[in-house]
């Protein structure tokens, strides 16, 4: 049971008094000036000695974040001359790494257009972002929304930053995912007339979000990964992919994999490689809790960037506005932007609301910084400080058993630790939760190089320096389904000459070269929590 202390208290009664004022307070989003400003003086992405410019590699000079640096810069698992590439293991057409949303869909696509696939993935099939993600999907496919109007919102969400061809594409397929979906049976919120229920998140100028309750993420990976099941795709659990391999003209032509359980390595050759790994929550970067899955620690962006793939946008991250502040067992966890747009309001110590609940993620993350921060407005935690997520809102504007039909995973969370939230406010302070950057792709979602495809969370580029809500779970299905299709395409058309990993030593060469001298190695396939992060350090 959760035990609140007596300043919560406190400021609860506060809360509570204010619940009638505060209902009909919508204050008006900021300025773009306002934004700016408040970006750069509270958001973590602007904080200058938690970034470092790379000195090696394809975005040699660019800035990262420290601990991105370290493992893009690392010493691979194994050294080539120990990997015995004439002994090939596997022998695929398109080889899938990572087991979540994106890498499903391009599986289930790839198989479809004929080609021998192959999945692999460091957990198990699933054990990903996709999983975790509840609130919903955009699409603009109700008569008063258009993909223009979706593209308008998502660029402009982005900071005009998104590489425009890829929104475009992003937003021009969102209807027909949401079919595919629907037709493969994913169970989406629908009224009694079998309309789809849509809502408005942080930044969308219509209501377009589709959702499955509060598990949208776990529904859809549900029904994929029942279907690749279903289609027999072949594929290997507990088995993370260490390095990718290049043919001797520099084409990507398999991995080398590792056995989680068994450290035994294998080398898979592949026509094609579509990268999917997902995110990097669990890098914990600056200090953050994560909203993320036990395996996402970048290990994309590591192959990529070692076989010679530019990335993107990598100095830029998503901070839920969100995550649990208390209580101490699911600090860190999500608390979806869908509680905000049914009405909870955000309300700090005083009972008071601050800002629009439904501004993007960067300015929300960084006006809660800001509250508990310079204003001093927070609640204390044992953690730091805390905002109110007013959640009973919810139920005052839009009647009894809304939280229960709309939100029930959010209800047991709480209730887990006797906190009723149609009763009770959340505690929540900004988490760790996206990669906004990653591997840089073009339309065909082919990396810089030759047959590296990459889909989802592992690229940068589709959602600028700032993702809005949904967009995810959808760009994991468009850029899923493509990559699946285009890769299955150019395997056709793809001889594979000699294996080689010279590429990796060379990339040796240039740390030497650079001065780099750590004994860190990557891919860093799980977290380390007893390594330098002094919140997660063994007490
Ligand atoms: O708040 C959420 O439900 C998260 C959704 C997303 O990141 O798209």
């Amino acid at each position: 049971m959760a035990v609140y202390s007596k300043a919560m208290l406190d400021s609860m009664k506060k809360v509570e008094a204010n619940r009638d004022k505060n209902t009909p307070m919508d204050p008006k989003r900021m300025s773009a000036e306002e934004k700016d400003k408040l970006l750069e003086t509270y958001h973590p992405d602007y904080i200058k000695s938690q970034f470092t410019n790379l000195k090696i590699g394809p975005n040699k000079g660019e800035k990262a974040p420290l601990e991105l640096a370290t493992i893009l810069q690392a010493n691979g698992r194994v050294k080539p001359e120990d990997v015995k590439l004439d002994r090939v293991d596997y022998d695929v057409d398109v080889l899938v790494i990572g087991g979540g949303g994106a890498g499903t869909s391009a599986a289930l696509e790839a198989n479809k257009a004929g080609a021998k696939v192959m999945m692999v993935t460091k957990l198990r099939h699933g054990d990903a972002n996709t999983m975790m993600a509840e609130g919903g999907i955009q699409a603009a496919d109700k008569p008063n929304d258009s993909p223009a109007q979706h593209f308008l919102d998502a660029y402009g969400g982005g900071h005009f930053a998104a590489k425009k061809e890829l929104v475009a594409k992003l937003v021009t397929e969102a209807p027909e995912a949401i079919k595919w979906l629907n037709d493969l049976g994913v169970e989406f919120d629908k009224d009694k007339n079998g309309t789809m229920i849509t809502t408005h998140g942080g930044g969308t100028s219509r209501k377009r979000m589709h959702a499955a309750k509060d598990y949208s993420g776990a529904e859809i990976m549900r029904t994929i990964r029942d279907e690749a099941q279903n289609q027999g795709i072949k594929m290997v659990e507990f088995t993370s992919a260490i390095e990718i391999i290049l043919d001797e003209t520099g084409k990507a032509a398999g991995a080398v994999l590792l056995n989680m359980e068994t450290q035994e390595i294998t080398i898979a050759k592949a026509k094609t490689v579509i990268i999917a790994t997902g995110g990097a929550g669990r890098m914990h970067y600056q200090g953050f809790p994560t909203t993320n899955h036990y395996g996402a620690t970048a290990d994309g962006l590591v192959l990529a960037y070692r076989a010679g793939a530019k990335l993107l946008y990598q100095d830029t991250l998503q901070y839920h506005p969100t995550g649990v502040a208390f209580p101490e067992q699911i600090f860190g966890a999500l608390v979806t932007e869908k509680v905000r747009s049914l009405g909870a309001k955000l309300v700090n110590v005083d009972g008071e609301v601050f800002m629009n609940p439904l501004e993007t993620r960067d300015v929300a993350a960084a006006s809660l910084i800001r509250e508990c921060g310079d204003r001093k407005k927070g609640v204390p935690t044992q953690h730091g400080f805390g905002i109110w997520l007013d959640s009973p809102m919810i139920e005052k504007i839009s009647g009894e058993g809304t939280i229960e039909k709309r939100i029930p995973a959010m209800m047991r969370m709480f209730a887990k630790y006797g906190i009723d939230i149609r009763k009770e406010p959340m505690l929540v302070y900004p988490t760790l939760h996206y990669q906004n950057g990653g591997i840089e792709i073009d339309t065909e979602c082919m990396s810089s190089v030759q047959n590296l495809f990459v889909a989802g969370e592992a690229v940068g580029g589709i959602h600028g320096r700032n993702r809005l809500m949904g967009n995810s779970l959808l760009d994991i299905i468009v850029f899923g389904r493509d990559a699946g299709k285009a890769a299955a395409a150019a395997a056709k058309n793809t001889k594979i000459g000699k294996l080689s990993l010279e590429h990796v030593n060379k990339f040796s060469s240039e740390r030497k070269a650079a001065g780099i001298t750590g004994d860190e190695v990557s891919p860093m396939l799980l977290p380390t929590y007893t390594h330098g992060n002094p919140r997660f350090e063994a007490k």
